[in-house]
């Protein structure tokens, strides 16, 4: 009984009395209970317990009458109420302990009863009304424990969504809000006040570890996305944290590599997705990266925290570190870094100093604290929300399988294979066709109920899955699993599991299985996540089993011609080009979420037309790709230190010579043909367009562009218009194309069309010139191009701009210290 009232009270839950202000009580309450308990005296100890209570009922009246409290008073007079020591506290989270690691120190600070599993808290001042908020990651789900103390009878899953590359892939921004809304209510719901997403660094090379956290090449699906998802987010009055603020592109070396990028790189490409998310959504906080910018960690960079983030784009909430980010607590301060996660009792002693030492002003904290406690106000653990543990899962399995749905790509359907007509006897091969992967590792992980593997969907949807085989892979997968027990999150993480190898199927098999059946299916898997970059070979290539696999595969089927269907579970980028012509048809699956299977049969079975366009480029070699040569950079390992969790430290920097050609901007301008471009996805329609119509000739103030769209084929569907911009190139170099608006059709029915309008504004038309820190948009002809991928243009119409037009005058900040030898359009000579 007396651990359950005082579990209450550390829970500050109602208990009938108001908790808030007795917190110094409370600690002299427990040191009594505990000496009492040893006297073993029960009589005693509740009387004693109850004088207790009241006296400190009584006390905290007296002693907090005068105190402003949050939400009652100003921020201004609740800061002025702080001792320093508060102030240091409140600016620094409650702290993080992982087994093994951080000894000290409670799982999750201060409510550590509260979220098992969530990533962070901030300190609570319960005289002054302030609680303490948790957050939690992450990108495509929420990440908490599932299951607490051992008891199972109770369970807390989060929904895994389809991974940000295939939410990119969607082209619909109202869906992803959708999924955002659906994903927040499991936020609020389970108690967290601040989601730890969307993630959306730029996918500037194939190999990124954590690409699948991501959504695009382009920074402006990148932001439109992300605005999208944090609206649909913030839309159940929780928070999230818009993520790596900035340039945190690889993870080699990601606590300690320098970016050396250009100001108009950074401006157009690695900053303009967290512009469009910033002016789109406000999202109540944004994370700051761990690596430098030409030179500066970012969480130490006042000119990209204070004076690009809130003085040019009105950033209203407040900025928190990636975990154990940057290196000098005063200096993140005034930086503008407002909030230190998790937090270490360090940070806060070294702020103290800093502040009694006179190299940093306690008004630095205080607007830092004042950012935070505006946030804090709106949160559901300053409003009391009771939340209910039990999100509504089956409606948000639902969305999720929906999104996935409208993300896969088809890449490939020669002599339409797909959709699945009178194949219903289906032998299936890989090992991710029965182990799916919903989502990748690390923060992105999700601990959800379920994942639906290729095979179950693929049987919901009436198909015959091959008895044999599929207990020949049963049998493979778990001996193999047997072979790699589950590890902790940091045991994965410093020495993460190799994947399940592909498992060889011999060719005699394969022969009888092709007899036997009439489809072949293959499924090619690929995970990743935080702490490492992807590899090239058996990653990014194939691996030798695999190749054979699915040469012997395609031989035999087609011997009987019969067809083979490549499926993609990848959460990046992969070579196709070398096999290509082995597969019938590819559907790019990409890690759809914890209904994978149901929404990748529904596919194949034609009951989904599939409707997603890739947001990044297949390239056909990985020495296509414009960072190859600069990724991931130089490592300078006779420097090497112990860093953060004692993990070793090497400084490293990375120069990106490849400028503002990222993706297709790249591929296009220089000629270079993908494997499969920007904007590319497949049908089991036809889609004509017509009729592109500018409303002016000449640019005023905006030109809007309408063009009208119609389903040809013979079954609904819905198609992703892109539109581009070909700029003159006169004083700036240019991409040949860039996108600058994109919309989804509704479901059309066959003969139906539908009118798009697109807007086109002046900063539609701007790049950044460096010289005068200025976006310009010059003079000269404007190319609108309307495609159904960023190769396939069906309609072109110009309009001029008489004038130079200076767009808008920026800060001349974040210069790189040394000369970047940037790739330029002009002479194409790199
Ligand atoms: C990741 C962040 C994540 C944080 C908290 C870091 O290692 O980079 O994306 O939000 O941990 O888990």
């Amino acid at each position: 009984m007396f651990k359950k009232i005082f579990t209450k009270i550390l829970l500050r839950e109602e208990i009938g009395l108001s908790l808030r202000h007795i917190d110094t009580m409370k600690i002299k309450i427990i040191i009594q209970i505990f000496i009492m308990k040893k006297n073993n005296c029960l009589a005693h100890t509740i009387f004693s317990l109850m004088c207790l209570l009241i006296s400190a009922m009584y006390m905290s009246g007296q002693t907090n009458k005068d105190l402003p409290q949050l939400g009652k008073n100003s921020i201004k007079e609740v800061i002025a109420a702080m001792t320093l020591e508060e102030k240091a506290k409140l600016l620094v989270g409650n702290g993080f302990r992982m087994p093994g690691v951080t000894p000290q120190g409670p799982t999750v600070g201060q409510t550590q009863y509260k979220v098992p599993g969530a990533a962070g808290t901030t300190f609570a001042i319960p005289r002054l009304g302030i609680p303490s908020i948790v957050v939690a990651d992450g990108p495509a789900g929420l990440r908490i424990q599932s299951i607490r103390n051992n008891d199972s009878s109770k369970t807390y899953y989060a929904t895994a969504f389809p991974v940000a590359t295939l939410l990119a892939s969607t082209w619909d921004t109202a869906l992803v809000k959708k999924v955002g809304i659906a994903f927040g209510s499991e936020v609020h719901e389970y108690g967290v006040d601040i989601l730890l997403a969307p993630a959306l660094n730029i996918q500037r090379n194939p190999l990124g570890g954590r690409n699948f956290e991501y959504f695009s090449e382009d920074p402006l699906i990148a932001g439109k996305m992300t605005s999208a998802l944090v609206n649909g987010v913030e839309s159940n009055g929780v928070g999230t944290s818009i993520k790596h603020f900035a340039a945190n592109n690889q993870e080699t070396n990601r606590n300690t590599v320098n970016a050396i990028v250009s100001e108009r790189a950074l401006r157009e490409i690695y900053l303009k997705g967290f512009e469009i998310a910033v002016k789109g959504s406000q999202p109540w906080t944004v994370m700051s990266s761990y690596n430098k910018i030409n030179g500066a960690y970012t969480s130490e960079e006042h000119d990209l925290l204070t004076t690009i983030l809130r003085e040019e784009w009105g950033f209203k909430g407040f900025v928190m570190t990636d975990w154990f980010g940057g290196r000098n607590p005063t200096e993140q301060m005034k930086a503008g870094n407002d909030l230190l996660m998790p937090g270490t009792s360090q940070q806060s002693q070294r702020i103290i100093n800093a502040v009694n030492h006179d190299s940093l002003d306690v008004k630095v904290l205080d607007e830092n604290i004042e950012h935070i406690l505006e946030i804090i106000l709106k949160s559901p653990s300053f409003k009391g929300y009771k939340y209910s543990d039990k999100p509504d899962l089956k409606n948000d399995a639902e969305v999720s399988r929906m999104a996935a749905e409208e993300g896969m790509v088809l890449l490939r359907n020669e002599n339409n294979t797909l959709p699945l007509k009178n194949s219903k006897k289906i032998a299936v091969f890989g090992n991710t066709s029965y182990d799916i992967i919903a989502g990748g590792t690390g923060s992105g992980d999700v601990n959800k109920a379920y994942t639906i593997s290729l095979t179950q969907g693929l049987t919901n949807d009436g198909f015959a899955v091959d008895a044999d085989l599929k207990n020949t892979y049963a049998n493979y997968l778990s001996a193999e699993k047997i072979k790699h027990p589950k590890k902790s999150f940091m045991e994965e993480f410093r020495n993460p599991t190799s994947p399940i190898a592909e498992m060889f199927v011999d060719n005699n098999l394969i022969t009888q299985k092709a007899a036997e059946n009439e489809i072949a299916v293959y499924t090619i898997g690929r995970n990743a996540g935080e702490g490492r970059d992807r590899k090239l070979e058996n990653d990014f290539n194939l691996s030798d089993t695999e190749r054979i696999l699915i040469k012997n595969i395609a031989d035999a089927f087609h011997a009987k011609n019969k067809k083979l269907v490549v499926v993609l579970n990848i959460g990046g980028v992969i070579e196709t080009a070398s096999w290509v012509n082995n597969a019938d048809a590819i559907l790019l699956a990409w890690q759809p979420g914890l209904e994978a299977g149901n929404a990748i049969a529904n596919i194949l079975s034609g009951k989904i037309n599939p409707s997603g366009k890739l947001a990044t480029t297949f390239p056909v070699r990985y020495e296509d790709v414009p960072s190859a040569k600069n990724f991931p950079g130089k490592e300078f390992p006779e420097q090497a230190t112990t860093g953060t969790l004692g993990m070793r430290a090497v400084p490293a920097e990375v120069t990106y010579e490849d400028g503002i050609y990222v993706g297709y901007r790249y591929y296009n301008t220089f000629n270079v043909k993908p494997a499969y471009e920007f904007g590319h996805g497949l049908s089991y329609t036809s889609f004509d367009y017509s009729n592109l119509k500018l409303s002016a000739a000449s640019f005023n103030k905006g030109i809007t562009a309408t063009v009208t769209v119609k389903n040809t084929g013979s079954v609904a569907g819905k198609e992703a218009v892109q539109l581009y911009i070909t700029a003159p190139a006169k004083k700036l170099d240019k991409p040949s194309e860039e996108l600058k608006e994109f919309a989804k059709t509704k479901l059309l029915k066959p003969g139906e069309s539908q009118t798009i309008t697109f807007t086109i504004s002046s900063g539609d038309l701007a790049s950044y010139d460096t010289n005068s820190g200025s976006w310009i948009a010059e003079a000269g002809t404007y190319k609108v191009k309307i495609g159904a991928s960023s190769r396939n243009i069906k309609q072109t119409a110009s309009f001029n701009v008489a004038k130079e037009m200076i767009v808008e005058k920026d800060h001349k900040v974040l210069s790189p210290q040394t000369e970047i030898n940037e790739m330029k359009a002009q002479s194409k000579a790199f």
